[in-house]
């Protein structure tokens, strides 16, 4: 069978819109990466010549770190837009934004915002590629493949693995975009959390909803922990922090109930305490930093696929 060798796509704007064989280029793509970014010198003249240009409206620490030192990996320029001393302070909409970034020259934009579909309104704006870096509860579709390759380092295929993912599934793009990879790529999903943070049509992404945490952690392969976004507490999703912890957060006693070889992972950033306590987040089945290492290869896969335009293999 014939494998996909390119994106043929200008913009990386979800999961959704990706085909399997997309998704397994850039998972082959990301081996490769992870192999440059291992060197004693993590350089090659890829992307010499092109420039990227982040632009986050909402705050990040590891999506656009990674994407800074994939682009140095690559040789590409990078250059990052504070907006808190940018002149959308003064005003300036998205569009004018970005149509000024890229009448100087730039190749690629990487972009979070918090409006869902953003970064759709800007590729549809301008020649440059868009990266979603994540847009309102929509997408984050460069941290599931990370995810994705991080999962399948671990157990290697998904076909029928369990992944039960756990927390505010309604408000979590970082959810959505697992749920679009992962069930494209034959994985068993089950969603877990208080009914007011799952949505009501969730099943039409052909996943299993289910409260009962501790049910589906028995069988479980990887147990996911979304970030609870303690902003919305006041808008009464849950009754208390506490409460959340002791219905859908991981502990040393609640895992005992979980297969040995289960995997936690978590986006990061953790809220010690209530997502999970100190001993899961730093214990022995979690592998929330190897997915932080492994954001660098993916992104930079990304990168050279939409810029490069062929896979690190030379295929
Ligand atoms: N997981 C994630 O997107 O982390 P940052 O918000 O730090 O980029």
């Amino acid at each position: 069978m014939n494998k996909v060798k390119s994106l043929n796509r200008k913009d990386l704007l979800g999961l959704k819109d990706l085909s399997v064989d997309e998704i397994k280029l850039v998972l082959r793509t990301a081996r490769s990466m992870k192999e440059v970014a291992s060197r004693p010198i993590p350089k090659v003249p890829t992307l010499l010549g092109k420039h990227i240009v982040t632009l986050f409206y909402e705050a990040s620490t590891r999506t656009r770190t990674s994407f800074n030192m994939a682009a140095k990996i690559l040789s590409a320029n990078i250059t990052n837009v504070a907006i808190s001393s940018s002149s959308v302070i003064k005003g300036e909409n998205l569009i004018d934004t970005i149509k000024n970034l890229e009448v100087m020259g730039m190749d690629a934009l990487i972009m979070r915002h918090s409006m869902a579909g953003a970064p759709a309104l800007a590729g549809k704006n301008c020649q440059a590629s868009i990266i979603n870096a994540g847009d309102g509860f929509n997408e984050h579709p460069t941290q599931a493949l990370l995810d994705i390759f991080t999962m399948k380092e671990k157990k290697g295929s998904l076909k029928g693995k369990k992944i039960v993912i756990v927390g505010d599934i309604s408000h979590s793009r970082v959810a959505r975009s697992n749920i679009w990879g992962l069930t494209k790529l034959g994985a068993k999903v089950v969603v877990v959390g208080p009914p007011t943070m799952i949505p009501k049509d969730i099943e039409s992404m052909k996943v299993k909803v289910s409260y009962d945490l501790d049910r589906e952690i028995k069988d479980a392969d990887f147990i996911y922990m979304l970030r609870i976004q303690k902003e919305r507490q006041e808008s009464g999703l849950y009754p208390s922090i506490e409460e959340y912890h002791k219905l859908y957060g991981l502990n040393a006693e609640r895992m005992k109930k979980a297969r040995k070889d289960s995997v936690v992972m978590h986006p990061g950033p953790i809220n010690r305490g209530i997502e999970m306590t100190s001993d899961v987040a730093d214990g022995p089945y979690n592998v929330i930093l190897e997915q932080v290492t492994n954001g660098v290869a993916v992104r930079a896969a990304l990168l050279f696929l939409l810029l490069g335009g062929k896979n690190s293999s030379g295929e």
